[in-house]
């Protein structure tokens, strides 16, 4: 009977531990739109920024994404003009007496910050980045409008860029900070993507990408300041300069430097052009240190490896994994850091060679940005960004813009718990255990 009972419960701890493995990697649709909808004040004005050429509901795509306690904040950068909102959260928008939830787009803080043409205001926000320990909301806003990415046209340089922090506790902005042009400009800019670094457990430095000046961009919080360097590596690479996309070309891509990541110690920075498939690390310690000097930089640049094919946005999570998108393929690919640490390499010698697919579905069509959150959740958002710029454009009778999940058991790199993330695992399979033998207990007596 006792040797029964233990085989039983040992069939359902190998059958709960065969489940739990299998919610990993399976990713689901979290929202989806054909076209991006917008949550509006009023229908006049609605009308009025229609009648006034500044909403064209085809001309918005979504791309970055970041989630901080549950909710959603995604970017709709001003690629092309008609584009009303660049920052947003999204939000439920249920009609009185209709039971069909509806998600949309809430302009992020105000529909006032998204004034078009307003210095003060945001102008194209590819990405932001929140201090999960804050909540404090860094914004990069490259200031200008662009006339259209397809044609070799210089953007109208408008606005300068800028930098704003904004605290989602509090609702309100905290600092902000105008770049000057010989660190973001003055011919073509583009701030892509955002990561922080840490000093002393406080946010100091933000590391942002620019991907068409090829650029890598530093703003020091504590000295109020920014410089940049510039390297070989940030460039587009002319061999990657056409981007075949399962059946689609994407001729001449000039985009360079446009992924970052940041590790858990805040001790490396990751980067890879959109245009290229080399992988890139460098000493944070050296990009805080040198004030821009592009010698030393250069003299401690690491190549890595090659990632499968070329990609957009990439993330580092506290686990040591590095989730990056891989276009070619329309997928998520994972580089298993720990894995390749193994055979006594370290973090100055390890080479990019673990890596597998993690999601690749057919709905997935250009993985644009990811995000890790606080629960063990991979978030991305997919924007057919390819099909926006093709002569055909987006069909808008289907889905095309789409946030997803995956749960991967690994975090944000600035959750402060992070080290400790294998006791995460061993809390849930102790309670796993526990509940098991309470079970065994009580069918015994
Ligand atoms: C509609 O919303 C706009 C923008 O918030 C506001 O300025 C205007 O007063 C509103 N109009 C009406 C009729 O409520
Ligand atoms: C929408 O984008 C197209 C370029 O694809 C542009 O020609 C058009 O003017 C934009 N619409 C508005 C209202 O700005
Ligand atoms: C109810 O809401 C859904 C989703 O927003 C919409 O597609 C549908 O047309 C609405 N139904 C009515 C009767 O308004
Ligand atoms: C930071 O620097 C900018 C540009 O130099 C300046 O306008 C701003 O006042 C400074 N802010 C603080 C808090 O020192
Ligand atoms: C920024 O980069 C440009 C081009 O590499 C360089 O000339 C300039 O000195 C840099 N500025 C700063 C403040 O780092
Ligand atoms: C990319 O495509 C263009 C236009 O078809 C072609 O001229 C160019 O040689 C291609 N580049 C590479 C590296 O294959
Ligand atoms: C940059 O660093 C190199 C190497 O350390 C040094 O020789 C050079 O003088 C530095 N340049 C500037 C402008 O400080
Ligand atoms: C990393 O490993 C190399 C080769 O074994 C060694 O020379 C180097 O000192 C190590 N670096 C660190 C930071 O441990
Ligand atoms: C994607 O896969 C689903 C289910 O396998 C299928 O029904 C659908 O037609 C596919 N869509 C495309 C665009 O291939």
């Amino acid at each position: 009977m006792l040797q029964i009972i233990t085989l039983t419960c040992f069939v359902a701890i190998c059958v709960s531990h065969a489940s739990a493995g299998s919610r990993q990697y399976q990713e689901e649709v979290v929202y989806q739109w054909n076209v991006i909808e917008y949550e509006w004040p009023n229908s006049t004005f609605k009308e009025q920024e229609i009648s006034r050429g500044n909403h064209e509901p085809k001309n918005s795509t979504i791309n970055g994404i970041k989630v901080y306690k549950d909710k959603v904040y995604v970017t709709t950068p001003r690629l092309k003009t008609g584009v009303p909102s660049t920052l947003n959260v999204i939000v439920e928008n249920q009609q009185p007496g209709n039971t069909s939830v509806q998600y949309v787009l809430r302009p992020f803080p105000s529909w006032d910050m998204q004034a078009w043409g307003d210095c003060n205001a945001l102008q194209l926000v590819q990405s932001m980045e929140i201090d999960v320990n804050t909540g404090y909301m860094w914004i990069i806003d490259t200031g200008f409008v662009p006339k259209d990415f397809q044609d070799e046209d210089r953007p109208v340089d408008h606005c300068p860029s800028k930098l704003i922090i904004y605290d989602l506790e509090n609702d309100k902005e905290i600092h902000r900070y105008n770049f000057p042009n010989d660190v973001v400009g003055p011919d073509l800019y583009y701030l892509n993507d955002i990561v922080l670094g840490y000093e002393n457990n406080e946010a100091r430095y933000a590391f942002i990408s620019e991907t068409l000046g090829y650029k890598l961009v530093v703003y020091d919080y504590k000295k109020n300041t920014s410089y940049n360097y510039s390297h070989p590596s940030m460039h587009a690479s002319e061999e990657h300069e056409n981007i075949t996309i399962v059946d689609t070309a994407v001729k001449r891509v000039k985009l360079g430097i446009n992924g970052i990541a940041m590790s858990p110690d805040f001790k490396y920075i990751y980067y890879s052009s959109l245009a290229g498939v080399a992988l890139h690390q460098i000493d944070t310690s050296v990009v805080t240190s040198s004030n821009g000097n592009n010698t030393k930089f250069a003299a401690s640049v690491r190549s890595l490896g090659e990632k499968v094919n070329p990609g957009d946005g990439m993330v580092y999570g506290a686990r040591h994994n590095l989730y990056y998108s891989a276009l070619g393929s329309n997928a998520v690919y994972k580089w298993d850091v720990q894995k390749d640490l193994e055979g006594g390499h370290n973090f100055t010698n390890v080479q990019l060679k673990s890596q597998s697919k993690l999601v690749s579905h057919n709905l997935t069509e250009w993985v644009d940005t990811l995000a890790l959150d606080d629960k063990g959740y991979l978030w991305f958002t997919t924007s057919r960004l390819h099909k926006l710029f093709s002569e055909e454009g987006i069909d808008h009778e289907e889905a095309n813009f789409f946030v997803w999940k995956v749960f991967v058991d690994d975090y944000n790199y600035m959750y402060r718990d992070a080290a400790s993330g294998g006791s995460r695992s061993f809390t849930s399979t102790a309670a796993l255990l526990l509940m098991y033998l309470s079970a065994f207990v009580s069918f015994w007596l």
